[in-house]
């Protein structure tokens, strides 16, 4: 609608929801109107009566303006009076600077306060259960989860949430910039090691089979270098069922990234420059201690620090400092005690770093090596880490089918199993697979290091609780009989007697 028309709608004291929002004035922005009558949509922060003049603090997505409301205008005046907290209302005003004496320099729109002309209410609220114009920090955890959509209101959160949209953005015009593809991977999928238990998913259409959702979209990103994709990345969720902890979610988001024809230095060095541009211009804040980044090998972080990710730091109590590190020279294989096997230390597709040993004449005699030798390998893998956190690991990819084989052996696959599980890279190595290599910085985590926060959940906008539990949607949830028989399911025991109890419903 055109300026005059939202005018004269606006001069008749009636606000139109939909003319407002074509000609958005954030909240922000008012100061720069000092004079004129703005159009303003959002929430009530806060109101407060002062005898005649009624206050209110006005939130937007972009901040706060006070507005005042003087009694001359009786109708505005009445309706201010009945505002609440958490209120949605459109608002008319003219905007005023403040005299000196009160202008509030904690907030960037302190200047000037808006003299309301019309209110309208767009929705009323009921009373939050918890104060939103706190940190938060000492709100039960149950409840904050429960009302995250109000939880999320508060000005921490929506700080969190807009700078890890500013760190995902920048990755993505960074990397397209250099050539990178972004491609999507699927959800539904099969499993693929990455050492923790999968999510499965029933399938209705495959009587008595399931879906893994992928813990990595690891041989996705491998197959998409033999398609000839070169250098692929995405913002790609993962899940992972495994306990829950302060940097872990059963569901989190990883900056996926596959070339090919690279090598682990060059690899080092692009990760190395996006970090270091990302904090430069979307955190400028920080400070980073050591450029370029230092690199240790397993072994030194583990002699000097007992710990494969050291906090290396120079004064751990400085919010600004980012202690970029990485690992490299992780050992190939590690045996499990309680299974008595041998495990991969990154992934199985790690390619072993054959010229830390003695020249091997043959590939015969290589695969002969690995297999009698696996405690003496060392990978071609590096770890990525920032403040005593991991945040991302990679590896030079092994492409030769018969020393992928090794590995599985090694790891006590069958060569039936082997053909099973993997037949499908084996066989697509077999056509003409480049030489390939990635890396995956986990996201959740490098967003709550430049937030200053102490848990992941707090830069999630919907997380998980420690049980794996939402509780806003209460999922996990049961289902119905009619949908466990779809699925070719019967659930045992507790379960068993709500699927009974929906049916007779
Ligand atoms: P990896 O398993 O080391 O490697 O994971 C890479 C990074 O993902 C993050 N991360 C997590 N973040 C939050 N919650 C979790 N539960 C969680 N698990 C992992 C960490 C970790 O460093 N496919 C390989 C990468 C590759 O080889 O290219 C992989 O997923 O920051």
């Amino acid at each position: 609608m055109q300026q005059g028309a939202r005018h004269r709608k606006a001069a008749r004291g009636v606000l139109w929801y939909n003319d407002v929002l074509m000609a958005r004035l954030w909240t922000s922005e008012t100061p720069k109107h000092v004079g004129k009558t703005v159009e303003l949509v959002g929430w009530v922060a806060n109101r407060r009566d002062h005898g005649k003049l009624i206050f209110l603090d006005f939130r937007d997505r972009s901040g706060v303006v006070q507005a005042v409301v003087s009694p001359e205008n009786a109708e505005v005046h009445a309706a201010a009076d009945k505002l609440r907290s958490e209120w949605v209302i459109a608002l008319e005003g003219e905007v005023r600077a403040r005299p000196e004496k009160m202008v509030n320099p904690a907030i960037s729109t302190g200047s000037i306060e808006v003299a309301a002309t019309a209110i309208r209410v767009l929705s009323e609220s009921s009373t939050p259960p918890f104060p939103l114009d706190t940190v938060g920090y000492d709100i039960g955890e149950d409840n904050r989860m429960k009302y995250r959509y109000l939880d999320l209101r508060r000005e921490r959160m929506k700080r969190n949430l807009l700078l890890r949209h500013e760190v995902t953005l920048f990755m993505r015009n960074w990397l397209a910039k250099r050539g990178f593809v972004e491609v999507e991977t699927p959800i539904l999928t099969k499993s693929t090691p990455e050492g923790a238990r999968d999510y499965v998913v029933p399938s209705r259409l495959q009587a008595g089979k399931f879906y893994a959702l992928p813990q990595s979209p690891q041989q996705y990103k491998q197959l998409l270098m033999v398609a000839g994709l070169e250098r692929y990345f995405q913002i790609a969720r993962c899940f992972r069922d495994e306990d829950t902890r302060g940097d872990r979610q059963p569901e989190f988001t990883q900056l996926d990234i596959e070339m090919s024809f690279v090598t682990q230095e060059e690899i080092l060095q692009l990760v190395e420059e996006l970090y270091v541009e990302l904090v430069k211009v979307v955190t400028p804040q920080h400070h980073i201690a050591q450029i370029p980044f230092p690199r240790l090998s397993y072994e030194e972080a583990m002699a000097k620090y007992q710990s494969e990710k050291p906090d290396l730091r120079t004064d751990k109590t400085d919010k600004n400092e980012l202690a970029f590190a990485f690992i490299v020279d992780f050992p190939m294989f590690e045996w499990k005690e309680t299974e008595e096997r041998w495990d991969a230390v990154h992934h199985p597709f790690t390619k072993v770093q054959s010229s830390k040993f003695k020249v091997q004449s043959s590939q015969e005699e290589f695969i002969e090596y690995i297999k009698q030798s696996p405690g003496e390998l060392i990978a071609q893998q590096y770890d990525f880490v920032l403040n005593g956190f991991e945040i991302g690991g990679g590896s030079i990819r092994e492409h030769s089918p018969k020393i992928l084989e090794a590995v599985f052996e090694v790891l006590g696959h069958t060569r039936e199993e082997i053909h099973a599980k993997f037949g499908h890279l084996l066989e697509a190595f077999s056509y003409g697979v480049p030489p390939h290599g990635g890396i995956a910085p986990g996201i959740d985590r490098l967003v709550m290091v430049l937030a200053g926060e102490e848990n992941i959940r707090e830069v999630i906008a919907f997380p998980k609780t420690g049980d794996g539990r939402d509780l806003m949607m209460n999922a996990p949830a049961e289902i119905s009989a009619e949908q466990l028989h779809e699925l070719h399911l019967e659930v045992l025991g507790e379960g068993r007697k709500s699927g009974e109890l929906k049916k007779s419903k």
